[in-house]
């Protein structure tokens, strides 16, 4: 759709009165209603004395009350107020597209919009505002068009508002420009100030900026059973976006992650900021099943996506998160690398990454049908990654002189079975980017197709923040440069995902919260993975990094206390109910030999799938899933429950008429419980149709995985 920049004409001609003309008539107010395809949602834009503002109603009922829009500019003046509308123009748009992994094999991307463009007499600048009004909720985003007087700005602020119609119940995370890996918190909005504290303590090691500060997906619930949930699509070259909350108004309002020296993002025109999206349903399934976040994304420009392809992997990993083997070589502590002749230290005799246990955990992964291993702790610099210098300390192309690069790759692939690649940068960016094309030359050299990312700890160059502009840059950067090598990335401690996997697909996964590992840090709730599919997956897929069934940490590391907050029977499901083409079994093969029936359903389940339906969900709850296995008949079930179990009477209506499937229960024993017996569970099998009714019990922190192959296959 083309735009006339009208107004930007030197002249005084026919064109500029006209513009006059419109500022005169914009400075009444300009109401314009735009309803989403089905007729249910109604947005409403209106300038009121000049500020811009919106409204969007579901059913009649109040979802964002009016609400102001526009941004706070630094050292001019600000976006904000002294509009007028000097155009508008609506359209309808109907696709249906292919992804290139996902929950359902086509994906429609269906919406009504509204572009509104507004001038600021005062400065003579124009900025649009685009509304796209879904079935299942809204998107907009402010759109600065290249004009002379708004080149380059600095944001001071963004001041998008989200003024809810109450008091809701809210599934939130502490603002933090450093981390996403804090504990849900479920309470009132009312009670976010007072929860705070808490909240914040104990969990990460970052402190929010406010008291009210949250962050996105931020999944609400209100009195009156509306869902919402609240986040932003396609961040590119801009700030992350938190909330904070005006506890009196409920009113949210944006607050962009600063850079270095304070400021929240410089744009020079022609640019976009990402949507900011609100989903809306009164079911909650409806949440877990839209498309609206990826649907905002740009369609990918990758021409060959074929190297791209759904991954389930084994790793040396949960040993060295639990303690039982360590990243590093040696136990030097504090050293300056570039000094160090590693044949020549004594090694600490625990290093995980050495020849022969690779080799292990490859033969493991080729006899069960796995792809690929990823080996975290192959590279030198692992004793000093915390320490002072970090800005040198890995350079992602050496490895500990027990880790044969080149045998250990030919050994994989003539197994079939990739290694993933792992680049802990530490969080020194500048780091990274100084060696990002030795490394990716490195990975194509080895036959690596996949790279582990991590930016644990402050970034360097230092004062930058995660979740800033020049991280968002740093991230897409790594995501087009992994593109041009034919590399899928899986980025942990990364902004949390936008939908941007349309665009760059070989972004397979993120962690971007509070993954398994912490359940060997402390621990995670026992709803946790009933509220993750509400908020983080949201943007995309997480590696979550499930399929522990050894819950007692102690187990492998007698000092660590902590446990696995999840029956073994729920670890299964979460292969169904945390959606990721990039799939771990996260526990070591010693413990997987032990229960290998058990092991059966990760090496069945699909990690690709033709479609999702959602049986069952609540919030903080349980949640129920059944998708069908990409090109191929077979369903899989998973099934969560919060700490106080849950039975679930499951309705098969989905299957296909007239056949017959085999299903394999792998359920919580009538004993199990997530803290006082996980290990428990069963496996029966039966024949269903789709006339079928199951009922299936969840055991307080469980779960049940379910497969469903045709008889007969
Ligand atoms: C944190 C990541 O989430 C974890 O998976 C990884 O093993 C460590 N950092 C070390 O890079
Ligand atoms: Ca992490």
């Amino acid at each position: 759709m083309m735009h006339r920049a009208t107004s930007f004409l030197p002249s005084f001609g026919p064109a500029r009165l006209l513009t006059l003309l419109c500022l005169l008539l914009g400075l009444t107010a300009r109401a314009e209603e735009v309803k989403s395809p089905n007729g249910q949602l109604t947005l409403n834009f209106d300038l009121q004395g000049g500020v811009p503002t919106y409204r969007l109603r579901y059913k009649g009922r109040e979802v964002i009350k009016t609400s102001k829009l526009g941004l706070e500019l630094k050292k001019t003046t600000s976006l904000q107020s002294g509009f007028a509308q000097t155009d508008k123009q609506t359209r309808s748009f109907d696709e249906t597209w292919t992804p290139v992994w996902g929950e359902s094999k086509t994906i429609r991307n269906h919406y009504n919009e509204l572009a509104v463009t507004l001038t600021q007499a005062e400065t003579q600048r124009t900025m649009r505002i685009r509304f796209r009004v879904f079935d299942d909720g809204l998107g907009f985003r402010y759109e600065f068009p290249r004009q002379p007087k708004l080149d380059y700005f600095t944001i001071k602020e963004e001041r998008t508002e989200f003024a809810l119609a109450g008091d809701h119940k809210a599934f939130w995370l502490p603002g933090d420009y450093d981390t996403q890996e804090y504990s849900t918190v479920t309470s009132k909005l009312s009670e976010v100030r007072g929860l705070m504290k808490s909240a914040v303590t104990g969990n990460a090691s970052q402190t929010t900026f406010s008291p009210t500060g949250l962050q996105t997906p931020l999944m609400l619930k209100s009195a009156d059973g509306l869902y919402i949930n609240i986040h932003e699509a396609a961040l590119i070259d801009y700030s992350c976006m938190h909330l904070e909350l005006d506890d009196k108004t409920m009113v949210l309002t944006s607050h962009l992650t600063p850079d270095a020296v304070g400021d929240k993002g410089l744009i020079q025109t022609p640019a976009n900021s990402p949507w900011r999206t609100v989903i809306v349903s009164d079911k909650a399934g409806d949440i877990l099943l839209s498309k609206l976040v990826l649907n905002l994304n740009e369609p990918t420009k990758f021409k060959d996506v074929s190297w791209i392809k759904p991954v389930k992997y084994v790793g040396v990993w949960w040993e060295m998160i639990t303690g039982k083997s360590t990243w590093s070589y040696t136990n030097m502590d504090n050293i300056k690398l570039d000094s160090v002749d590693y044949r020549k230290v004594k090694p600490n005799g625990t290093h995980g990454a050495n020849n022969a246990h690779v080799k292990e955990y490859i033969d493991f992964a080729a006899q069960h049908g796995f792809d690929a291993v990823l080996v975290e702790g192959w590279n030198t610099g692992w004793e000093d990654w915390f320490g002072k210098h970090k800005d040198y300390v890995f350079d992602f192309v050496t490895p500990y002189p027990d880790f044969d690069v080149q045998e250990l790759n030919r050994y994989a692939q003539s197994k079939n079975v990739r290694i993933i690649m792992h680049h802990e940068t530490s969080g020194s960016v500048r780091n990274y980017e100084r060696h990002l094309d030795s490394a990716f030359q490195f990975m194509n050299k080895y036959g690596y197709n996949a790279v582990k990312t991590g930016y644990v700890g402050d970034i360097v160059p230092l004062g930058h923040h995660h979740y800033d502009q020049w991280l968002i840059n740093h991230y897409n950067f790594v995501l087009e440069k992994a593109a041009q090598h034919h590399i899928m990335v899986n980025g942990h401690e990364a902004v949390r995902p936008t939908g941007l996997a349309r665009t760059y697909p070989n972004l397979i996964g993120n962690e971007a919260a509070r993954g398994t590992e912490y359940e060997s840090f402390g621990g995670n709730n026992a709803d946790h993975t009933t509220i993750l599919p509400f908020t983080r997956l949201i943007g995309g897929p997480m590696d979550y990094t499930p399929g522990i069934f050894q819950t007692k940490v102690s187990a492998y590391n007698p000092q660590n206390t902590s446990f696995v907050h999840s029956t073994l029977a729920r670890q299964l499901a979460l292969y169904v109910t945390m959606y990721s083409p990039l799939q771990m079994a996260a526990d070591l093969p010693e413990t997987y030999n032990q229960h290998l029936d058990a092991f059966q359903f990760i090496k069945d389940v699909a990690v690709d799938w033709d479609d999702t339906k959602v049986l069952e969900a609540e919030p903080g709850d349980y949640i129920t899933y059944a998708r069908k296995a990409k090109g191929k008949s077979s369903w899989f079930i998973g099934s969560t429950c919060d700490e106080q179990g849950r039975t679930s009477a499951i309705d098969l209506s989905f299957l296909e008429p007239g056949k017959k499937y085999v299903a394999t229960i792998y359920a919580d024993a009538p004993d199990a419980h997530y803290e006082k017996n996980p290990q428990a569970y069963q496996i029966r099998k039966q024949t269903v149709t789709r006339k079928t009714k199951l009922t299936q019990r969840c055991a307080p922190g469980g779960g049940y995985a379910i497969s469903l192959v045709e008889a007969g296959r």
